[in-house]
């Protein structure tokens, strides 16, 4: 987990404008990334970017978001906890994905406030904006209300649940991701594993690379819509049939 405490302008994140289009046309659509400076979010989007996807970033620091980024993907600058910075940055958007998260346990960014509070807001934009997919980086263990993490870190996995919840209820498609402990490795070098039903599983591993490709396969398959996975990696063959990968598990609410 990412404890470091973070400022931006408050002007900039008061503004929600598109700094620059530098996005390629592609079959794929326009896909909207939200968290894209963090550690997964920046694998996401490089891996749309090489997929042919139009990419547009959502940052709160657009500096940083160029330098970490690159050139190829427009950035819109805001914070989830503004809901008046989410809404135009939903303009001609296919797909969404969030890999955003909490970056402090307490204060103005806390998970009530980022996990919550501004995935509601992301999923209530994407459901009037008409979004097709909306893919949800969430966490193992969220259903454990007496995880260690939830007395670490602003109970953090409290949050990610309600977050979730208001990603279901708001009537957009959705694929919840729930990865075990992430890792900067590379990643396709071993089995992602999906399970459900969120056991306890503190050893549970997986590259933030897998994470971004699961997310991605997610927007590509019907067959991930509405259900809520656990994943991690082991040794293994990587998966071929992300199709069946997805196809095998039980849509939420069965
Ligand atoms: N660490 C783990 O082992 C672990 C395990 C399971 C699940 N997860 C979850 O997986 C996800 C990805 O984790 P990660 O470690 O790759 O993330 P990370 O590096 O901590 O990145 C978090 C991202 O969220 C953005 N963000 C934070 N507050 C925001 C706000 N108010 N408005 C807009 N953007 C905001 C950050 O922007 P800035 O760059 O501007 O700060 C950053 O881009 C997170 O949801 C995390 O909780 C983590």
């Amino acid at each position: 987990m990412n404890l470091s405490r973070r400022l931006f302008p408050a002007l900039l994140a008061s503004l929600c404008c598109t700094i620059s289009w530098a996005g390629s046309h592609s079959n794929g659509g326009t896909v909207l990334v939200i968290g894209a400076t963090g550690e997964t979010g920046k694998l996401v989007v490089a891996r749309l970017v090489d997929e042919g996807y139009t990419v547009k970033a959502f940052v709160r620091d657009a500096v940083k978001g160029r330098k970490t980024l690159g050139k190829k993907v427009s950035l819109v600058t805001g914070d989830v906890t503004i809901p008046a910075t989410i809404e135009p940055a939903f303009n001609g958007i296919d797909y969404v994905i969030s890999a955003v998260g909490a970056t402090a346990a307490s204060g103005n960014n806390r998970p009530e406030k980022v996990d919550y509070e501004g995935v509601k807001h992301l999923a209530d934009a994407a459901a009037a904006a008409g979004v097709k997919h909306f893919v949800l980086v969430s966490s193992m263990g969220v259903t454990h209300e007496d995880h260690q993490l939830n007395r670490f870190f602003g109970k953090v996995l409290i949050w990610k649940a309600q977050g979730e919840q208001a990603l279901r209820d708001s009537g957009v498609p959705y694929t919840i991701v729930r990865p075990g402990g992430l890792i900067n490795e590379p990643g396709g070098n071993l089995r992602v594993v999906a399970i459900q039903g969120d056991p306890l599983m503190d050893n549970a591993r997986i590259p933030r690379a897998d994470v971004a490709q699961v997310c991605i396969e997610a927007l590509k398959s019907p067959a991930a819509q509405n259900k809520t996975l656990e994943v991690f990696t082991e040794e293994g063959e990587s998966v071929s049939d992300w199709n069946g990968f997805f196809a095998a598990l039980e849509p939420d609410g069965t």
